[in-house]
């Protein structure tokens, strides 16, 4: 039975150490990468295979969805990684205060760190509704729990977060209906050194700050054991669950 995993963002920090690290395992025979621009796809493996998909447009989700059913029909694996926090061209700063608060910054984050996420697995459909193991798991933050919340700030960027976890715990409930061999997670990757977190780090000790390559192996040993059971929650580096 050919094992099929699917790692969307594939060429950022932590997209690309995932790749690495789940093609090191050597349980897939086929990986589909997918990027922005395929050509920061790195890889030479032949398991790879890379799809061009940009999250904010419809379009692109329908067609890279083509692209990989006329490979596969069924994935094992799908990590979906898409996150904006800040991006200088368009202005978007994580808010301090909500007078900072601006329509279009909160549709843009929403819409790759949420809406995206999401439009692309109703886009990918039967290959992740069947009767197979499957594991979805969606780049989360420990920022967008509610209980764990004593800072404040970062408005945008923490709630679409939370409403990601929302539909994570929908689509675990969905699936686990026709799969009981189904789960769907979110998972809090750690305090990483990526472009993400880069203008973020001065109040980081080193010790907390991981290599994407680090967190990685921690992501993986955690995908690697996880259980039905665990579906629906939000699971940090360490394994442990989030407080919603
Ligand atoms: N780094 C941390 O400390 C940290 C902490 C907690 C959670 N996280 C989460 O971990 C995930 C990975 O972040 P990272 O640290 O690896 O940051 P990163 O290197 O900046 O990667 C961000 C990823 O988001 C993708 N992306 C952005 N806009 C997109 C769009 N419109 N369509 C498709 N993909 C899009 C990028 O794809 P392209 O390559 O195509 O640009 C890239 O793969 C994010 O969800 C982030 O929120 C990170």
């Amino acid at each position: 039975m050919t094992q099929s995993a699917l790692i969307q963002g594939g060429a950022g920090g932590l997209g690309r150490a995932l790749v690495n690290r789940i093609l090191q395992s050597n349980q897939f025979d086929q990986v589909f990468v997918t990027a922005r621009d395929i050509q920061r796809i790195d890889s030479t493996d032949s398991r790879v295979i890379p799809v061009a998909l940009d999250l904010l447009s419809d379009q692109s989700i329908g067609e890279a969805s083509v692209v990989v059913a006329s490979h596969s029909d069924k994935l094992h694996l799908v990590v979906t990684t898409a996150g904006i926090l800040q991006d200088d061209s368009l202005g978007l700063k994580p808010e301090k205060k909500l007078s900072d608060l601006t329509r279009s910054n909160l549709e843009r984050v929403f819409s790759v760190n949420c809406f995206g996420p999401f439009l692309w697995y109703a886009a990918l459909g039967r290959l992740i509704r069947h009767r197979e193991p499957i594991t979805v798991a969606t780049l989360s933050a420990r920022v967008a729990s509610i209980g764990d919340n004593r800072l404040g700030g970062w408005h945008s960027y923490r709630a679409s977060k939370t409403a990601q976890n929302m539909l994570t715990k929908n689509l675990s409930l969905e699936l686990s209906r026709t799969n009981p061999q189904a789960t769907v997670v979110g998972l809090h990757p750690g305090t990483v050194d990526t472009d993400l977190s880069k203008p973020f780090q001065s109040g980081v000790s080193p010790n907390k700050l991981f290599t994407a390559e680090q967190s990685a192996g921690y992501l993986w040993d955690v995908l690697n054991g996880l259980t039905a059971e665990r579906t629906g929650q939000v699971i940090a580096w360490d394994g442990q669950t989030i407080t919603p």
